[in-house]
């Protein structure tokens, strides 16, 4: 399974922070903002992840990310010109995808659960059909929101329903079969003009190939779209991290627990981050798997 990370759009819900700055590289606490949802899909196991991002800023993700060795991951870079839509991904990669499953993570958005690896290597073994993650939010308006029936099972999604028929809010991270990107080039633009994701996953629920996973009270999505949610994104990590001294969404961490790369290369990498708090607890964790 192949992934794309989605780290597009202007951000204007940043601004002026992200005049001069791709929103999905503002720092989340201690890390880039893009870090979390690429230690997501690493958590997939998925190791051939395209970036895209608009032409101005991909050239800051490419120096940021590099070819990938650095967490044993391989990257492949493309442009999205204009914010057309996030199903546009799978149109934009589509060569690149080859006629394989792939799943798509949005750049700003944070997922946080005890065994979310379970849950996550579920979904992309899955042989077909697409999964999406619902969390329950007390603004469901503001996003993709899922409505179900008396046996539990998705009835509708709706992309920002004026009267949302439930509080489960579609998060930004899907898994789709290898028919995608075809059913991506069937969409349709919608009244804003863009190719809604929404549009693709209606498209397996009405063939009931849709899988909904219910992200239950004990798990943490967040978006850090707007100067709030960054902020308790931001002030979640911390907590997390510095009361358990656990690392939350640090891809150089899940490279190593999945091995995919050694202690000593991790070592090297701790030494790099200089100083840091997070280049400590690398090291630390380097240093136990080594004695
Ligand atoms: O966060 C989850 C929500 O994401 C879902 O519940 C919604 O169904 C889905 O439409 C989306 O809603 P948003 O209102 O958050 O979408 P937004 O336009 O803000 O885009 C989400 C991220 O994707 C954002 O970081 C920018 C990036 N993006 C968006 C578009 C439309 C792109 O890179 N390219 C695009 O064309």
């Amino acid at each position: 399974m192949k992934g794309i990370l989605l780290a597009g759009g202007s951000g204007t819900r940043l601004s002026p922070m992200t005049l001069a700055a791709s929103k999905q590289l503002l720092p989340v606490y201690d890390k880039p903002m893009v870090y979390y949802p690429l230690s997501t899909l690493m958590l997939a196991g998925i190791r051939d992840i395209m970036v895209i991002s608009t032409p101005e800023d991909l050239p800051q993700f490419r120096r940021l990310l590099g070819d990938g060795a650095r967490f044993g991951v391989r990257f492949a870079y493309a442009e999205q010109p204009r914010p057309d839509g996030i199903a546009e991904a799978f149109l934009i990669g589509r060569d690149w995808i080859a006629g394989e499953a792939c799943a798509l993570a949005l750049g700003d958005n944070l997922i946080f659960a005890d065994h979310l690896s379970v849950l996550l290597r579920a979904a992309s073994a899955r042989p077909r059909g697409a999964t999406v993650f619902a969390y329950r939010v007390r603004d469901p308006e503001r996003y993709g929101v899922v409505s179900f029936d008396e046996a539990g099972h998705a009835r509708d999604i709706i992309e920002k329903p004026a009267q949302p028929e439930s509080n489960w809010a579609v998060t930004g991270l899907y898994f789709y079969d290898e028919r995608v990107s075809d059913f991506a080039a069937a969409i349709k633009p919608s009244a804003r003009g863009e190719l809604e994701i929404t549009d693709l996953n209606r498209r397996y629920l009405e063939e009931g190939s849709l899988h909904v996973e219910r992200l239950g009270r004990g798990c943490a999505w967040l978006d850090a779209g707007t100067p709030d949610s960054l902020l308790q994104a931001a002030t979640f990590v911390q907590t997390i991290q510095s009361r358990q001294g656990m690392l939350v969404g640090c891809p150089e961490e899940v490279a190593f627990r999945l091995g995919h790369i050694d202690a000593a290369t991790l070592h090297a990498h701790a030494m790099s981050l200089g100083k840091t708090e997070l280049g400590r607890v690398l090291a630390e964790l380097a240093d136990d798997h080594h004695g």
